[in-house]
């Protein structure tokens, strides 16, 4: 009985070693036909091609945004994914293609991305175009996955000040083929306007995001990536 399951266990992690490298030849094909046929197979072995090589990228000024990022990670390592977590200005040229799932993190400032992130999506997104890897109509790659994740703390008119900064990374991702498997949106404490903190649309969101916060996040990141 041993014997059996170690040989299907064999058998199943050739399948997929062979498999990941035949669609990683077929991703640096740049053409469009192939694109369909690498999309067409990936679907038919979608049970054998299991994600584990993640990307945790972030933006943080006041750590909430980086706290988020680290029970995001806490959460895929429970997956048994490879994780590499990298602040944005680590991140080298191309280097997003090369894992199965992108996490992205922004804090919002003024209603829209910090300086840093609006220039790293501006930046990236001409080297894809400019490399002839952003195509019309934006097809999506295969096992090329997106989690999207912003800390606010919507003193004003709550989640509005948010959406525009998810979108805008969401649509980032959409243009170089990325599935966007979710956008979170999660209440950080305003760090330098204690009123902000206490008086606004959110309540009294000093210590956020705190321990429980944190937790679910990372449950949520359990649940959503198992079934991946
Ligand atoms: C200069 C500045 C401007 C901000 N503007 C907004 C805003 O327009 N809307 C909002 O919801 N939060 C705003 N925030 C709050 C941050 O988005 C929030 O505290 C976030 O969690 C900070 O993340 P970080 O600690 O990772 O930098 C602002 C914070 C700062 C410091």
């Amino acid at each position: 009985m041993i014997y059996i399951s170690t040989a299907m266990a064999i058998k199943e992690r050739v399948v997929q070693v062979f498999l990941k490298l035949f669609i990683k030849i077929l991703a640096r094909i740049n053409n469009r036909r192939f694109l369909r046929i690498f999309f067409i197979i990936s679907q038919i072995f979608k049970e054998e091609i299991k994600m584990n090589n993640a990307l945790i990228i972030y933006f943080s000024k006041t750590n909430n945004t980086k706290k988020v990022a680290l029970a995001i990670k806490k959460g895929l390592e429970k997956n048994g994914m490879n994780i590499t977590i990298k602040k944005i200005d680590e991140i080298k040229e191309k280097e997003l293609y090369n894992y199965d799932l992108v996490c992205f993190g922004s804090p919002v400032v003024h209603s829209l991305p910090p300086t840093p992130v609006f220039e790293f999506l501006k930046n990236n997104k001409k080297n894809y175009q400019d490399n002839g890897e952003v195509y019309l109509p934006a097809p999506k790659l295969p096992n090329k996955n997106a989690l999207i994740f912003v800390t606010y703390s919507g003193p004003h008119c709550g989640i509005s000040e948010a959406l525009p900064v998810g979108k805008y990374i969401r649509q980032f991702f959409e243009h170089l083929g990325f599935n966007i498997i979710d956008e979170w949106y999660e209440i950080g404490e305003f760090h330098s306007w204690e009123e902000g903190s206490t008086k606004g649309t959110m309540g009294d969101i000093r210590g956020r995001p705190n321990t429980e916060d944190l937790a679910l996040v990372e449950l949520k990141t359990i649940q959503l990536t198992k079934s991946l």
